[in-house]
């Protein structure tokens, strides 16, 4: 059986998953009743630039986004606290499973990852397009695949931007080199660009033969958190993560589930990841792109929408990207001629 959206009014305090201590934060969202999202038509395609490349005129748009996102009340479910929360959530035990209530819900490390962050970063890109009355907003893309994006992109790292986020490890601030296989050893500097395009490689192509290769491991009603992550998922996405986040245990913000959406990053991270997810359906050609199970198809989650409605989503209807209304600009893909 496909999972369904929690029970709201059962949520409860979750778990830290770095220390295995209880969270010291209440990530639980507003309780509304839901209703099932209908994708409106697209009259306005959104439009996400290459983070690096972005316009003075853009980065202004989007700063101002952000700080109306966070001078919001912290419980109106559109406000950047709650918005971070979304991801604790989700991520951290705090949501009883529907249809197995011994279990709790947890989206990593399995076959929801690709379609639950799309949902997510859909719903808050709308948000941010409304707060600056422009339906065209796209959220820009942390190119860290390309090796003109392998670095934090400077938008983020302006001190005095909303953008900014203190609680990072500060000795990864431009021009240290995004390492997508951070955790892995401490790597030789003049080889991380080089390392960098063979891991995408490898994520992308080498390394994925069956579907469940990069989607990760099938999870339903009755299955325990983290039945085993996809070649992204596992690699560059968690290496980056912890490479954002500060050099302790706990990790905040990015380098934590329950803290990682309090980094403005976060978000360019993810849309990434997104973008990825799409090259990749691409190149699969005549080959299967997504798994045709009910089981995956039917799975669905709650968001507040930006009209701070609660709503429920399909797997199944975030597979269009054309439907949901947005486009990535276009840059080199110079990984796809890193064979190693
Ligand atoms: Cu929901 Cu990158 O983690």
């Amino acid at each position: 059986t496909p999972i369904s959206p929690p029970d709201l009014a059962k949520c409860s305090r979750g778990t830290n998953l770095n220390t295995g201590e209880p969270l010291d934060i209440n990530c639980c969202p507003p309780i509304a009743k839901y209703t099932d999202y209908k994708l409106p038509p697209v009259t306005n395609m959104r439009f996400r630039p290459a983070a690096h490349l972005a316009s003075k005129e853009y980065i202004a748009k989007y700063e101002k986004a952000v700080q109306l996102m966070k001078e919001l009340p912290d419980d109106d479910p559109r406000s950047f606290t709650q918005q971070a929360h979304v991801h604790c959530a989700y991520c951290n035990l705090t949501y009883e499973q529907k249809g197995d209530p011994e279990l709790k819900l947890q989206i990593h490390n399995s076959w929801h990852f690709y379609p639950w962050h799309r949902w997510y970063l859909y719903f808050y890109e709308r948000i941010l397009g409304k707060l600056i009355d422009d339906p065209t907003f796209g959220l820009p893309f942390w190119n860290w695949d390309n090796p003109p994006g392998m670095v934090m992109p400077d938008m983020f790292a302006k001190k005095d931007s909303p953008l900014y986020d203190p609680l990072r490890n500060l000795d990864h601030l431009p021009p240290a080199l995004a390492d997508l296989n951070y955790a892995a050893k401490p790597s030789d500097n003049s080889k991380v660009i080089q390392n960098n395009l063979t891991e995408m490689y490898t994520e992308m192509v080498r390394g994925v033969s069956k579907l469940e290769d990069f989607y990760g491991a099938k999870y339903v009603v009755g299955s325990t958190p983290d039945p085993g992550p996809g070649t992204i998922e596992r690699g560059s996405h968690s290496s980056l993560h912890v490479w954002v986040g500060q050099a302790t245990k706990s990790g905040e913000d990015m380098g934590n589930f329950y803290s990682a959406g309090q980094e403005p990053l976060f978000f360019s991270h993810h849309i990434n990841i997104d973008r990825l997810w799409t090259i990749w359906r691409k190149l699969r050609g005549s080959k299967p792109k997504d798994f045709n199970e009910s089981d995956w198809l039917d799975s669905s989650y709650v968001f507040y929408d930006e009209n701070a409605r609660l709503v429920r989503v399909k797997v199944s209807d975030s597979l269009d990207q054309d439907k949901l209304g947005y486009s990535f600009q276009e840059v080199d893909i110079p990984w796809l001629k890193n064979r190693p």
